[in-house]
């Protein structure tokens, strides 16, 4: 291969690698030697519950309508006019602000809307602020489009948004702030008067810079809460407000990739902002939102998530007692299926490897901005759970 068959850049991309992908390829080579149930996975957070029943009848349903000429054809690139229209009344409740079909649009999963949105807003080298720890895909969002991810770091105390480290981050180059809440990785849920505050930074600093500064908020995790703590809605905190999300986490519809962008009514010229995000979809090669993945949100758009969140939460309690059992040091996550303790040791990177001889997996959290901790997704049957006691017990040992 010739040193200029592909980009520089994309070679040091493909040499840096993603952590959750080496996990994911270490594990498959555990696996081999070891056996499937030997190895107590928890580095992917792949939804390992099934569709809600709702999703069968509405693809019995559209199998139905097989026969008609072009159901399964291309339609405009924002997704079909009846499915904008659902959604933007099933987010009217949800964000407890009155949405219509036009200030929705379909995509490609919440990594797709994001392209879509950083495609749209960016110019070359403008910044993009995310609070760390963050899902490290961001970084590629933004830098996909000729923009440079900041990073900002968190609260110590609770994983919360720092709105005067924030504010201190922006300069005349900021175009949005990225949050995330429920978080992944932290599982923290930023509480209200957080995100008051950062609206009101962010208000400010708008009118300090003369740009437009969006507040882009990142929910797919929304419905998966625990201990009765709730996820205040983002879009109506601030004007130029858009949130990015799927049905990828709460259905369990995440190889579906349909997701989806709303945007603050009163924004600064919505409606070219409207324009360039349905020409991104189209120009980002995306074209439209899947059919099917369209027909399975309206079949399960409303339907309840109680079922999957009382397993996340029995999943959440048994891990967070053999955690604290064995001796690691955590805040059990408030929502999400991750938990994120500190790395012990220090080193996140070599824990991880340590753990692993012990055939549990996990992330090290380098990768989401904030060395020091490790990731564990609990989206993995309750066996997984109840066998990974030994492995964390032996792991710790050397620290303690
Ligand atoms: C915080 C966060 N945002 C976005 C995504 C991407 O979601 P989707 O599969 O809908 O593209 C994920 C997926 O894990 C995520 O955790």
């Amino acid at each position: 291969m010739s040193s200029d068959s592909i980009s520089a850049a994309m070679r040091q991309n493909l040499s840096q690698g993603s952590m959750i992908r080496r996990m994911f390829e270490a594990g498959i080579e555990l696996k081999k030697k070891y056996g499937n149930d030997a190895v107590c996975d928890f580095s992917l957070g792949n939804p390992d519950l099934a569709p809600p029943v709702q999703a069968a009848q509405a693809m019995q349903s559209l199998a139905d309508k097989l026969s008609i000429p072009g159901i399964l054809g291309y339609m405009p690139n924002a997704g079909f006019a009846w499915a904008r229209e659902q959604l933007a009344s099933w987010l009217s409740t949800q964000q407890d602000m009155h949405l219509e079909a036009r200030h929705v649009m379909l995509g490609c999963g919440a990594a797709g809307v994001m392209n879509a949105f950083f495609h749209t807003v960016l110019e070359p080298g403008d910044e993009v602020i995310a609070v760390a720890p963050f899902f490290g895909e961001y970084r590629f969002y933004v830098s996909n489009h000729g923009g440079v991810l900041k990073t900002v770091p968190c609260r110590l105390s609770d994983f919360a948004p720092d709105a005067a480290a924030i504010d201190k981050a922006i300069t005349t180059r900021t175009r949005a702030l990225i949050i995330n809440s429920p978080n992944n990785p932290s599982g923290a849920v930023y509480p209200a008067e957080v995100l008051r505050e950062i609206a009101s930074v962010l208000e400010h600093a708008s009118s300090r810079t003369g740009r437009t500064i969006y507040l882009v908020s990142d929910e797919p995790y929304r419905f998966l809460t625990y201990d009765g703590i709730t996820v205040p809605p983002a879009l109506p905190l601030y004007r130029n407000a858009v949130i990015t999300s799927s049905f990828a986490k709460n259905y369990g519809l995440a190889g579906e990739r349909v997701g989806y962008i709303a945007i603050n009514p009163g924004m600064d010229d919505a409606e070219a902002l409207m324009d360039g995000l349905i020409f991104s979809n189209r120009v980002l090669g995306f074209v439209n939102p899947p059919v099917v993945g369209q027909y399975l949100m309206s079949g399960c758009l409303g339907s309840s998530t109680e079922e999957a969140v009382s397993i996340y939460t029995r999943r959440r309690d048994r891990l967070a007692g053999i955690l604290a059992d064995a001796g690691y040091a955590f805040t059990p996550p408030q929502g999400t299926f991750y938990f994120f303790p500190k790395a012990p040791g220090g080193d996140d990177k070599a824990f991880t490897e340590h753990l692993a001889q012990f055939l549990v997996l996990g992330v090290p959290s380098s990768g989401f901005g904030m060395p020091g901790y490790f990731r564990l997704s609990f989206a993995v049957d309750d066996a997984v759970i109840e066998r990974s006691q030994e492995g964390f017990r032996k792991a710790i040992k050397k620290f303690q």
